[in-house]
């Protein structure tokens, strides 16, 4: 187990975003969190990596409470996320992009930075080659020096994958990263977390595509109205009475 989630919960004043959360990811696996538009899915994920903090319970990455981390102390210690709308910096090239992600990892302080030091210089040319490793990875190689904001949506959302990804971490969270994809760019994506998977990285995927999420998850957990309503395998989740009744109502049961 890498991380633990216990009875988490999230009030936005008297908005219930979550209640009582529980659920276990495994390392080295897919797990999906999937449910309706509103669920909480994104809140989740937010509490995960401390851009919220919870209501109340506990979440346990690594034997070791995380609440009350920063985001930035979060990425340094094997956490590292896409957004649900993309974030990129759009007037920097592709791969100054990626360097930004890497440079969570630079040992070079801002004293040898500043002055270009032999150590820093040498330290930036391994970021670069690092950076222009992981484009290749996520398959936008040729488009590392063409600014961020010309590329298309989909490249734009394998751009985050490789700035991610570009931290080390041990957990890759990804927020609906097929959103706006054709459905060649959807197939190229599942190939994609299948490779970070062999990688070795633990990943965490929010995504509507079903099709998508039974072929690539490991296990999934269904949030409905802030609540776990069921956890298991895709098989398992696909028959689960509670979780067909939340997708398309009382009556298909
Ligand atoms: N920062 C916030 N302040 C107040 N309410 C919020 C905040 N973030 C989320 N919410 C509310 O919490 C609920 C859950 O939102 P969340 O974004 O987590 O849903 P989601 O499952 O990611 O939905 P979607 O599939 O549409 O992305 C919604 O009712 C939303 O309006
Ligand atoms: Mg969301």
């Amino acid at each position: 187990m890498i991380l633990q989630l216990n009875q988490v919960s999230k009030n936005f004043g008297g908005l219930a975003a979550l209640m009582n959360v529980s659920f276990q990811v495994n390392r080295n696996e897919v797990m999906g969190i999937i449910g309706p538009n509103g669920a909480g899915k994104t809140t989740l994920f937010n509490l995960i990596t401390g851009v919220l903090t919870p209501s109340s319970g506990d979440i346990i990455y690594q034997q070791q409470s995380i609440v009350g981390l920063k985001p930035h102390k979060l990425t340094e210690i094997g956490l590292a996320r896409t957004f649900q709308n993309i974030r990129i910096f759009g007037q920097l090239t592709v791969l100054e992009n990626v360097m930004v992600g890497a440079h969570v990892r630079s040992k070079a302080g801002l004293w040898h930075g500043l002055w270009k030091t032999p150590f820093a210089r040498r330290e930036e040319g391994n970021i670069k080659q690092r950076a222009l490793e992981l484009l290749d990875f996520v398959g936008i190689s040729n488009h590392a020096d063409d600014t961020a904001e010309a590329l298309s949506y989909g490249k734009q959302r394998r751009l985050e994958i490789a700035r991610a990804l570009a931290t080390e971490p041990e957990i890759l969270l990804l927020d609906e990263p097929t959103a706006g994809m054709n459905e060649t760019e959807t197939t190229e994506l599942r190939d994609l977390i299948q490779q970070i998977q062999v990688m070795g990285k633990t990943i965490l995927l929010i995504e509507h595509d079903m099709h998508l999420m039974m072929s690539v998850c490991d296990r999934l957990a269904v949030i409905n109205f802030g609540k776990k309503i069921a956890e298991g395998q895709p098989d398992q989740i696909q028959s689960d009475p509670a979780v067909i009744e939340a997708y398309l109502g009382k009556e298909a049961v």
